[in-house]
């Protein structure tokens, strides 16, 4: 292998390897949004979705939904509890398939009341473990006519990772309630309304180039009704319109009715999540279509600026200045400086002419207005497909800037694809590979497990990305969560139960490369050619600073000798930087209960004169950095 030091590739983006965030798999409301109450405002389908009502105390009070769309279209429902008698009324909220609760954390409950008669009713909240058990309780005790929030805190005893909030309700008369909520008192930044601490750090681990968000398909919607609306999703979180999921209920094998959107996690926490973790904002928006794979509606052209518009105000909520409208409300909502958006999504996974005259539009008037803006176009599911092909074609000759690729494969596919952008087209848009994963089995079959295998035909054809810098600009593994109990979609990047997370070896493989991204590519090459599986070993090599840095990978059973012959320094440093990730097995994944199971090593590597010499062993990912003169 020779690898030429001075010769200077392409530089790498400093967004290049980035995270996709979607709530599928309850990964926004169920798993990173803090919140612990399921259907808190009582805006499900079935109002009382995720509340039971115990038989014991079920006749001692009437729960009535009350809807007052007309004065409150944003949080219509609230639940009046009228007490037939003295005797206590019970009603239990679930969780998102339970509560996970920590011993001696502090919780804050809050909810709005309103007495509704001279006999004030009060409410005992008790946190029950899964055999019953009271492991905390606090009160509240409602003293007003007018709708009032209440907050009060209160320590739980015990662990439990499936809890339950019990509300008792005491005393005869009635008592209007919305918006019960409960938060641990950690959360990332130990914001309110937050994120939850544990899933936050396994994303900023990542060290992450870009955040998209909020999707996926979400953004499209099963119809336009349920499309993401992001001005629906800022400001108090008790005025966010909830929304069906699009996830709810996909995949009738891992059924999951129960699925809606508080957008408790909305833009503005997406935008500060991103800031928090340093990478760049991606917002991908609806273009006035909804999922292909389901209705399919659209808008009609002559109807698309409400669309459009939305595209406009964002940029300038994420950007303006405190005298613009949008910017002022930013800075109202916490946030004075901008969020510096760069980039924009331009629909999900849309295709056929429909899109092009819809996206047309709107990047005549985003040009116009925001030539400062990227624009991002999918295209669409399948890569080299009908629809793949005709998007690439026609977005190529409208000059698009940026052609979001999805590929969910085999294995195989990622190895035989390592050299894919070896040969495109260098003046046309740059690419963003959106959404990849190597799947071993049909997706939402829960045997599609994250086994090494995954990672490792992964970690070969990210080589083939980072090769081609100067062309693929940005990659994002996905999706990214999943709660165990509760997911519509496998593989997925990063595994979570109610109180524990674990990165998968794909993580691993994700966080290595974001880790060691380097700022530009350099040539390594065998016989001349791009290391794309000679001898079973992909590879590439970038410079960092001082150090280079070669990935070196190898998909075969049997180790590997390589010696890197590196051409264009005065010396190397003595010793390098191993860092090491593999598994004897293929099929190995890691788990709640093994959560480094396959996890990286850190190792030293004695270097000769200028070679770069090591045994890449079975089925291994290596990363070495050494230092150069
Ligand atoms: O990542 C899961 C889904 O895959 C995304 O929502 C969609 O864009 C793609 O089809």
């Amino acid at each position: 292998y020779t690898l030429k030091a001075n010769e200077i590739k392409a530089s790498v983006s400093p967004q290049m390897w980035g995270i996709f965030f979607e709530d599928i798999n309850f990964s926004a409301d169920g798993g990173i949004y803090a919140e612990l109450v399921k259907n808190r405002s009582f805006e499900f389908y079935t109002p009382l979705m995720g509340w039971h009502q115990p038989a014991a105390t079920a006749g001692n009070a009437q729960v009535l939904i009350i809807n007052r769309a007309g004065t409150n279209q944003q949080n219509p429902r609230y639940a009046r509890i009228t007490k037939m008698s003295d005797k206590d009324f019970v009603l239990i909220n679930e969780g998102f398939r339970g509560m996970g609760i920590k011993a001696n954390e502090q919780y804050h409950l809050s909810l709005f009341a309103r007495q509704q008669a001279d006999k004030p009713v009060k409410i005992t909240a008790t946190l029950l473990d899964e055999s019953g058990n009271a492991i905390g309780t606090t009160v509240i005790a409602p003293d007003s006519r007018e709708w009032k929030q209440y907050n009060v805190s209160f320590s739980a005893t015990q662990t439990s990772p499936k809890a339950k909030l019990q509300l008792t309700f005491q005393g005869s008369g009635v008592l209007d309630i919305d918006m019960v909520s409960l938060f641990p008192q950690h959360t990332w930044k130990q914001r309110p309304n937050g994120l939850r601490e544990d899933l936050v750090q396994l994303l900023a681990d990542i060290k992450p180039g870009f955040l998209r968000f909020p999707g996926g398909c979400i953004v499209e919607g099963r119809e336009l009704a349920t499309r993401y609306q992001w001005k629906k999703t800022i400001g108090d979180p008790g005025q966010r319109e909830v929304s069906v999921n699009r996830w709810n209920t996909e995949f009738a094998h891992r059924s999951t009715p129960d699925y809606y959107q508080s957008f408790g996690l909305g833009f503005y926490e997406y935008f500060q999540l991103a800031e928090d973790i340093g990478a760049s904002p991606l917002p991908i928006l609806n273009c006035g279509m909804a999922c292909q794979y389901n209705t399919g509606e659209v808008v009609p052209v002559t109807e698309i600026d409400p669309y459009i518009q939305d595209a406009l105000d964002l940029i300038e909520f994420a950007n303006g200045d405190a005298s613009t409208t949008w910017g002022a409300l930013r800075a109202k909502l916490g946030h004075p400086a901008p969020f510096n958006l760069k980039m924009l999504g331009v629909g999900n996974e849309q295709w056929g002419p429909e899109y092009i005259e819809r996206y047309t539009l709107f990047a005549k008037a985003l040009r116009e207005k925001h030539p400062e803006i990227k624009l991002v176009n999918s295209l669409g599911p399948n890569p080299d497909g009908d629809k793949f092909n005709f998007l690439n074609d026609t977005l190529r000759k409208l000059q698009a800037d940026i052609l979001d690729e999805h590929y969910y494969s085999s294995p195989d596919w990622f190895l035989r694809n390592a050299g894919r952008y070896d040969s495109y087209d260098r003046n046309g848009p740059k690419i963003f590979a959106g959404e990849y994963a190597a799947h071993s089995k049909g997706i939402g079959n829960g045997d599609n497990k994250n086994i090494w295998q995954s990672a490792l035909a992964e970690a070969a054809f990210m080589t083939g990305l980072e090769r081609n810098a100067d062309v693929v600009v940005m990659a994002s593994y996905a999706p990214l969560l999943a709660h165990v109990d509760a997911w519509q979609w496998t593989p997925d990047l990063i595994w979570f139960d109610n109180l524990r997370s674990y990165g998968t070896p794909n993580y691993y493989v994700q966080k290595l490369f974001a880790n060691n991204k380097g700022t530009s590519v350099v040539p390594l090459l065998k016989d001349n050619q791009p290391v794309t599986g000679q001898d079973s070993v992909y590879a590439s090599a970038v410079v960092d600073n001082n150090e280079l840095v070669v990935k070196m990978i190898n998909v075969s059973a049997k180790p590997v000798a390589v010696d890197v012959a590196v051409s264009g320094v005065k010396g190397l440093a003595k010793t390098a930087q191993l860092t090491v990730l593999r598994s004897d097995n293929l099929a190995e994944v890691n788990s709640l209960d093994d959560p480094k199971k396959i996890s990286p090593e850190e190792k030293v590597l004695p270097v000769k004169g200028r070679s770069i010499a090591a045994t890449i062993a079975p089925w291994s990912v290596y990363v070495v950095r050494v230092a150069r003169q």
